[in-house]
């Protein structure tokens, strides 16, 4: 290791994934352990806060020593720790936040609070070397829809957001109507492949006067009125096909309403982010629309779209670049704004 190297130790543990990278100069992964809970709150069809602030106390420990003995590196090694702070849910980010602090204290080393988006957008800075800011970033998760002009590192403008449920939120309640369980995305995903996306029309919601906005509730509504109409009408139900028709009236307005904001603002490069973003259909959507317009296309990989420390290991690298330093005060921010501090 150079001397002039820096190493974060990240902790993620703002939903149902306990999770700690080593990440070196922001771009090179040393380990990325990640323990999921997903099995655990499957039983329930969904996150119980509860029992991830639990399971991640149980886990964080064991999860750190992993992150480290897996990059090879002890905590004399590491320069500062980053952690995410905010948004999510409260009590599972205390576990990381005082996790963090307790590391950062005993070790005096520099703490860093992430913001849980900027670890997403931050993920595609490790596989992609030639990714640097400007560039126009789609985050896409279970919480979070946002369209985001990344001006330079750790300075976001948010051009649109969505008005009621994530696009995630979205994936997992018509999974959950159509019987296909927690977690929503990938068995949707799963399920379309066999299924006509024409079978049905479901409504893409436009927000009058705010082009960049989403809204994925009616979609979800319409999903459960189909299911619905079937039922008194004694139709069949296909599964298949209305998670195909779903998974394309969701795909089509993010790709649509992400093409305008490029158009608009004139960006080159185009990046996405967040556990959506690991969906096939949106990757090549979005890959084909962006080739058509000349515009370079940027995705992490599927593990390090979904939750994860690296991700957090970069942003917090180049927080860490920027002077950015949290006090012993540092505190969960369950509904933490983007660009806060
Ligand atoms: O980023 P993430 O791990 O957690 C949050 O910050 O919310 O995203 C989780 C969300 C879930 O709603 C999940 O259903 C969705 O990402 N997801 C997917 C896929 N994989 C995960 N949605 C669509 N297609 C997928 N392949
Ligand atoms: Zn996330």
């Amino acid at each position: 290791m150079a001397d002039k190297d820096v190493l974060i130790l990240a902790i993620e543990s703002s939903c149902d994934e306990t999770a700690a990278a080593v990440v070196k100069n922001g771009r090179e992964v040393l380990s990325n352990v990640i323990s999921s809970q997903i099995a655990l709150h499957t039983l329930y069809g969904g996150v119980v806060p509860e029992i991830a602030s639990r399971k991640h106390i149980e886990k964080i420990n064991q999860v750190i020593e992993s992150a480290l003995s897996e990059a090879g590196v002890g905590l004399n090694d590491i320069t500062a720790v980053g952690v995410t702070y905010g948004p999510g849910l409260v009590g599972a980010l205390l576990v990381g936040v005082a996790e963090a602090k307790a590391i950062s204290y005993a070790r005096k080393l520099p703490l860093i609070g992430v913001h849980h988006i900027e670890g997403h957008i931050s993920a595609n800075y490790i596989e992609n070397e030639d990714l640097e800011p400007p560039f126009l970033c789609l985050v896409v998760s279970g919480g979070h829809t946002h369209l985001v002009r990344v001006l330079d590192y750790g300075k976001y403008e948010i051009l649109g957001r969505t008005r009621d449920d994530a696009a995630g939120e979205a994936f997992d309640k018509v999974a959950r109507a159509i019987g296909l369980g927690y977690p929503g995305g990938p068995k949707i995903e799963k399920a379309s492949q066999n299924g006509n996306p024409e079978a049905i029309v479901f409504p893409q919601a436009k927000i009058r006067d705010h082009p960049y906005d989403f809204s994925f509730s009616g979609v979800k509504s319409a999903v459960l009125n189909y299911i619905n109409g079937c039922r008194m009408k004694n139709q069949e139900i296909v599964p298949e096909d209305i998670a195909a028709s779903f998974q394309k009236a969701v795909v089509d307005v993010l790709i649509a309403h992400t093409m305008h904001a490029a158009q608009e603002t004139g960006m080159r490069r185009l990046a996405i982010a967040g556990g959506v973003a690991s969906n096939g259909v949106l990757r090549s959507g979005m890959r084909a629309a962006c080739e058509r317009r000349g515009i370079d296309f940027y995705h992490p990989s599927p593990i390090l779209c979904t939750d994860n420390a690296a991700m957090i290991g970069a942003a917090a690298y180049y927080e860490y670049l920027a002077g950015t330093r949290h006090g012993w005060d540092l505190n969960a921010v369950p509904n933490l704004r983007l660009g806060e501090r």
